[in-house]
């Protein structure tokens, strides 16, 4: 771990070291078809660029949380594919920042192949798109030679994290720093508590649990949405307005917020699993702007080891609401997500010096691309979105999977055009409903896995 708070002034990056480090890499040249001029600091200037491709509301916490890190950092371009949210978000950081943002008129770019522009002015770049487009946003930003901090999940299918995972060994490659927004890992209560189980605090895990039990997010009506803008939506627009109820978007709830606590079991593991099976369906939140994903999701995960991880994630409002994860093991148990340890070590952490972990992260990344630190949370980000995959395909298929089949699948959920008038992956029967994976039916296997 950093410590981001602590001036390392041996480290202190100037426009020399930092230029050593990408020369050697890049043979003193071009980076990516950019000279380096263009995308170290600024000339006699430690000023890290930023660039913002997605400005919905994680985007904007990110870009302040980026913009709270110590030294200079300034916000210098942005990219989305509609330009209402941009105006206001950058309104309010402006607000917060003043002079740390710096986005005049020409440098906020709108539309499908924005970001590629963007990401061009930019020493760091933050991706906060829905995650479907993680992949292809990723993959340029390491062609172009940039840090990248991007959000969770990173990819939404097999061939997305095959490309995360291919362009993190490119990253490597290039020296360039990648953060992903799996915050757990900057937190201080799950750092600590992950310590003592790798020392075998509870010795032996004989199980383990986790959950994201909750309510229904947000929903963008059709007809509201059409209301708001004075116009019919193309079903494409529809879509990417709605976009947390589409698979080739979000990847469904298990990977857009069950990534966070899957994610601390594969750590308590430092491993993945190696296959799932699990059952889940959507029993409750139908309709026709709940798009095409479900509403439970319950997956056992089984390691190499041989253990075995039970999952659930749910969006019913009105059940049990619980987010949290848990291990037992030969000695003890821990509640993972409370920080507490019972049985013949018993600890509990206390908050002294705990530090809000979305800040922490990026305190923890610029840290790294200042002082050149090494930093690639890429692999990591990719396997633990694949993790969230893997249980969907098993859910949604009602076999089991194994973890190659839903690496190599070839099953790609992104369109093959973007643009508002080409068609969307998927299109709502007559009825205005979207179709639903149906478990144990072989010609939905072949879609979904
Ligand atoms: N780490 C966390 O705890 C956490 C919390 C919230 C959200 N997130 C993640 O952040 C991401 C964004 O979520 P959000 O809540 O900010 O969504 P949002 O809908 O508020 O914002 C998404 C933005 O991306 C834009 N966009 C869509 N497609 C684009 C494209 N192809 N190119 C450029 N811009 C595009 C949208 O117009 C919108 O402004 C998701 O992956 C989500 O999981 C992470």
């Amino acid at each position: 771990m950093n410590e981001p708070n602590k001036p390392n002034p041996k480290s202190e990056v100037t426009r020399r070291n930092f230029l050593k480090t990408t020369s050697t890499v890049m043979g003193g040249t071009l980076m990516g078809g950019l000279s380096i001029e263009r995308s170290a600091f600024a000339a006699g200037d430690d000023t890290v660029k930023i660039v913002l491709v997605g400005c919905g509301g994680r985007g904007s916490g990110a870009a302040d949380q980026a913009l709270s890190t110590k030294g200079s950092v300034k916000l210098v371009a942005v990219a989305d594919i509609h330009k209402d949210n941009m105006d206001e978000k950058l309104r309010l950081l402006g607000q917060k920042h003043k002079d740390r943002v710096e986005v005049a008129d020409d440098r906020k770019f709108i539309g499908f192949e924005a970001y590629k522009e963007a990401i061009g002015l930019a020493d760091v770049v933050i991706l906060a798109t829905p995650p479907g487009f993680r992949p292809i946003h990723f993959e340029e930003a390491v062609r172009q030679g940039k840090h990248v901090f991007m959000e969770k999940p990173v990819g939404v299918d097999g061939p997305g994290i095959r490309k995360v995972l291919a362009a993190a060994q490119e990253a490597k490659k290039k020296n360039l720093k990648v953060g992903v927004g799996l915050q757990r890992h900057h937190q201080l209560g799950y750092i600590e508590t992950m310590k003592r189980l790798h020392d075998g605090a509870i010795g032996d895990i004989v199980s383990m649990r986790c959950y994201w039990n909750g309510s229904t997010p947000w929903v963008k009506k059709r007809k509201e949405l059409e209301a708001k803008y004075g116009r019919p939506l193309s079903e494409m627009e529809y879509q990417l307005r709605n976009w947390y109820y589409f698979v080739w978007l979000c990847g469904d709830h298990i990977c857009e917020q069950h990534i966070h606590n899957l994610d601390v079991m594969n750590w308590v593991k430092n491993g993945y699993p190696v296959r799932a099976n699990g059952i889940g369906g959507c029993e409750v939140r139908k309709g026709e702007d709940y798009g095409e994903i479900f509403d439970h999701h319950a997956v056992e995960f089984e390691y190499a080891d041989g253990s075995r991880l039970s999952s659930q994630c749910r969006h019913i409002n009105g059940c049990w609401s619980n987010v949290s994860e848990h291990a037992v093991g030969t000695k003890g148990a821990c509640d993972i997500s409370g920080h507490i340890i019972r049985g013949q070590n018993a600890w509990r952490f206390r908050s002294e010096g705990a530090r809000d972990p979305y800040q922490q992260e990026h305190d923890d990344f610029f840290d790294a691309v200042r002082n050149d630190k090494p930093y690639n949370e890429a692999e990591n980000g990719a396997k633990s979105s694949l993790t969230a995959v893997l249980g969907r395909m098993a859910t949604y298929s009602g076999r089991v999977i194994e973890w190659d089949q839903a690496l190599n699948s070839q099953v790609d959920h992104m369109p093959k055009i973007f643009a508002f008038d080409a068609p969307a992956p998927v299109q709502p029967g007559p009825n205005g409903l979207y179709a639903l994976p149906i478990p144990g039916n072989s010609d939905w296997y072949k879609k979904i896995v």
